[in-house]
């Protein structure tokens, strides 16, 4: 008797804007960022199980301290698998790669699962809006000639495409028409993920699957016309890949883990 052996998928965890800081109590709106991290790592741990791989999406430390990235790569201890990190707007893009490096996290093309993952930096020195400079569009193109055949994940921090929330229109991806104009080229691409927002957010764009994944810590009010945090419980999102391009993902919520948010802030 024979019987059918079928390869499982492969699973990807994405992490986004978890906002680490050089101290132990360093928090974002009354919520301690490594606490929080702690528990969507439980979390993931208990409901999912190990991943294949972890795509960290920027806004990795707020302080942008190397001793914040470093607080990062210790607590992705807790798996087995590698990961990748970008920056985000509050983080030095020199010193995250630089500590990314210590733990083999500063990938930026991967090839696993049979799918091609490309993480682009739309960090822009100073600044809170991003932008992709040439030398990333061109990566972009070239990864993507390269690997015709490869379904195709693209990751960035910032968002490419308006989002409800009128206080996050200037802070997006500025120059999206250029990223949009590499990405309508090849077909294989699946899907462009991206933090930032600090909130789900799921679309499609000409067959592409557009997702956002809230922060490990605090999460912004969807649709806010103002800078506003919503008492929602910190996430990630879950991907099962088969190499035949299809796909799920999910978003899940670290629902046991207990904070005070702070409301009345005006930014973060
Ligand atoms: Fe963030």
């Amino acid at each position: 008797m024979t019987s059918k052996v079928t390869a499982r998928p492969f699973r990807v965890l994405q992490l986004t804007d978890p906002h680490l800081m050089i101290s132990a109590d360093g928090a974002l709106l009354g919520v301690n960022t490594r606490d929080s991290l702690d528990a969507v790592i439980a979390e993931v741990l208990k409901s999912h199980g190990q991943p294949d791989l972890i795509l960290a999406t920027g806004d990795i430390a707020q302080d942008a301290t190397e001793e914040a990235y470093h607080v990062f790569g210790d607590r992705l201890g807790a798996f087995t698998a590698g990961s990748a990190w970008i920056a985000g707007n509050h983080d030095h893009a020199g010193r995250l790669a630089k500590v990314a490096a210590f733990y083999g996290s500063d990938r930026r093309h991967i090839v696993e699962g049979g799918w091609q993952f490309i993480l682009l930096n739309s960090s822009v020195p100073g600044e809170v809006f991003g932008n992709l400079a040439e030398s990333e569009l061109e990566f972009l193109a070239e990864m993507l000639e390269q690997h015709p055949d490869l379904p195709t994940l693209v990751a960035l921090h910032h968002h490419p495409v308006d989002i409800s929330a009128e206080w996050m229109r200037d802070i997006g991806l500025r120059n999206r028409e250029d990223f949009w104009q590499v990405i309508d080229r090849f077909p294989q691409v699946k899907m462009v993920l991206w933090g930032h927002i600090h909130q789900t957010h799921e679309r499609q764009r000409n067959g592409v699957q557009l997702l956002a994944t809230p922060s490990t810590c605090i999460q912004f009010t969807s649709g806010s016309r103002k800078f506003s945090v919503e008492d929602l419980a910190p996430g990630y999102r879950w991907f099962e890949l088969e190499a035949s391009g299809n796909f799920t993902t999910e978003v899940c919520r670290a629902m046991d883990f207990k904070f005070e948010l702070d409301q009345n802030s005006s930014g973060y």
